[in-house]
């Protein structure tokens, strides 16, 4: 082999460890982002928003987060996101009960 054509070789194998060292390294940075990553905003955003208001401070139909947020503990709010509250409000909108325990941590934080 010449000694270009092992030069060829050698660049080939360099990429190709520099390669897959970053493709595992960006699989687990994923992966842990993935996990971690509730967004409590979000999921209020996304759940709770339509009734309780884009603010979260209360409709004619659903009464001020805030509001609650002061006066309830969070355990109180993760069993009425999970149960709901008869007859208007449905429970289990959010089934994971880490996400649950977020938007409850959420809500009990909001200042007024
Ligand atoms: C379909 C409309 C609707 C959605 C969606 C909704 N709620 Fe409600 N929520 C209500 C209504 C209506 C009440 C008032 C119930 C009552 O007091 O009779 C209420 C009451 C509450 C209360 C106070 C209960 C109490 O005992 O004082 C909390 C806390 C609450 N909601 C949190 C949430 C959270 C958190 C979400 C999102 C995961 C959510 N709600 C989604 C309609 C809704």
């Amino acid at each position: 082999m010449s000694l270009r054509g092992i030069g060829i070789v050698l660049v080939l194998f360099v990429l190709g460890v520099a390669f897959s060292g970053f493709a595992s390294y960006s699989a687990d940075t994923f992966q842990h982002k993935e996990e971690k990553a509730i967004d409590a905003e979000k999921l209020v955003m996304q759940n709770c928003a339509s009734c309780h208001g884009k603010d979260l401070k209360g409709t004619e139909t659903a009464p001020s987060l805030y509001e609650k947020g002061q006066k309830l503990s969070a355990e109180t709010i993760q069993q009425i996101i999970a149960d709901g509250v008869a007859p208007n409000m449905p429970g289990g909108i959010i089934k994971d009960h880490k996400e649950i325990s977020a938007v409850a941590n959420y809500i009990t934080n909001l200042e007024k």
